[in-house]
């Protein structure tokens, strides 16, 4: 490795680690006001900007993060049709207890890793460990997440409760005490390349992020499948800077020399839709929105999970009052709400990001 000035190198540790701030502040919905997507045109992805098709990006084409405006097409002009997730505040509500925070749906990625935020605490309503998750009504026995793609033929590894370094272990166990999980997948070498590529001339292109969830819901156990469809078709580099190892947690898995994963070593054989659709046991709806969380444990966050009720269930600072139930219309937030509210920035390119700059000289 080359020496840089010390100087230099601090100003960097610096940089990167405020940039690692937004991310998280991102991930936690601290993110209102602040837009790395506003203020850094150089910093978006490449395809799928509003207003591309002109100008009919509505108000003003820049939807932001805190349009608050209860607009029914959310401003979504120019994007693709992400109706059929069910996004509340930029939260993604799947099949099971987890609920996905970044990245959204549909959204092009690259950089040097995956950033994947899950919250795993049922929107507070459940305790995460160090305390004890067991409880006969409601609890999370594990999750397990996969890269996959039908057109592609692939199915790699994010993380399948094998090891005790992450991204492969047990993501419950990780950031003790956090309800937000951040899953920080390295993407393995085949998935390198400049982003100026032809769709299906390598093994990049469309996949989802496929999260199998084991859980009991008010007294039985389920198991679901939610796929959440990326496009891995932003640069990604071959040599991944050494600083990403400042972001916690450390991206994985790395080869033995600390570079990408040979994609074959981290491949799984790829199921048929119909195995998959056979080997589900998902709940009769929508836990939190169809289905009250019934919990027996104590609630340890101080009147956080109404039990019984997800009407109020909407901490999320960050405006975005989906629909037409500002404040705490009961038993409205959730129900049949649609559409993708802003083009946030997602998380894990400006992770990506910090690697990208940092890795300039060192
Ligand atoms: C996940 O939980 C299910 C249900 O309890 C269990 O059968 C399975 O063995 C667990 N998987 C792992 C990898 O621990
Ligand atoms: C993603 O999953 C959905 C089903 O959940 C499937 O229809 C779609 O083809 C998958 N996309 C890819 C690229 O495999
Ligand atoms: C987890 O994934 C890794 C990489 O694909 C694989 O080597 C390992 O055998 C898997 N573990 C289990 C329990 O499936
Ligand atoms: C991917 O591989 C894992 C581990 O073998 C499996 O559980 C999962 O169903 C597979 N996913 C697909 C889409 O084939
Ligand atoms: C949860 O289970 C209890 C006991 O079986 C039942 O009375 C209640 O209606 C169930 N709640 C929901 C929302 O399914």
């Amino acid at each position: 490795m080359i020496k840089l000035s010390s100087l230099f190198q601090l100003i960097l540790v610096f940089w990167s680690v405020s940039l690692v701030g937004e991310v998280w502040g991102e991930v936690r919905g601290e993110h209102a006001v602040r837009s790395l997507s506003q203020n850094g045109q150089h910093y978006r992805p490449r395809p799928r900007q509003n207003g591309q098709n002109g100008n009919q990006g509505g108000n003003g084409g820049n939807n932001g993060n805190n349009g608050n405006n209860g607009n029914k097409n959310n401003n979504n002009n120019g994007q693709p049709d992400t109706s059929a997730f069910n996004i509340v505040n930029g939260r993604i509500f799947t099949p099971g207890l987890g609920i996905i925070l970044a990245p959204q749906p549909f959204t092009p990625m690259g950089g040097d890793f995956l950033h994947i935020a899950l919250d795993v605490s049922g929107d507070g309503k459940l305790p995460v460990p160090p305390l004890s998750t067991a409880d006969p009504l409601t609890e999370i026995f594990n999750i397990t997440l996969f890269l996959t793609s039908n057109t592609l033929q692939k199915n790699f590894t994010i993380s399948n409760i094998t090891t005790n370094t992450p991204p492969f272990a047990n993501i419950m166990l990780q950031e003790p005490g956090q309800t937000v999980k951040h899953i920080n997948f390295e993407w393995p070498d085949c998935l390198v390349g400049d982003g100026k590529e032809d769709i299906g001339t390598t093994a990049r292109g469309e996949y989802n992020i496929s999260i199998h969830q084991n859980f009991r819901l008010n007294g039985s156990e389920h198991y679901s499948i939610f796929n959440l469809p990326i496009q891995v078709t932003n640069s990604i580099p071959q040599f991944p800077g050494a600083d990403q190892l400042l972001t916690k947690p450390p991206p994985g898995p790395l080869s033995v020399n600390g570079g990408r994963m040979n994609c074959d070593s981290i491949s799984n054989p790829l199921m048929d839709i119909n195995q998959l659709v056979q080997s589900v046991n998902n709940p009769p709806g929508q836990p939190f929105q169809d289905i009250a969380i019934e919990t027996t444990a104590k609630d340890d966050k101080g009147g956080g999970g109404q039990v019984g009720g997800p009407g109020n269930a909407n901490p999320n600072p960050n405006g975005g009052n989906i629909g037409n139930n500002p404040g705490n219309a009961e038993g409205q937030v959730g129900f049949a709400v649609k559409g993708l509210r802003a083009s946030v920035l997602d998380a894990a390119f400006a992770a990506g990001l910090v690697i990208l700059g940092t890795s300039v000289g060192w």
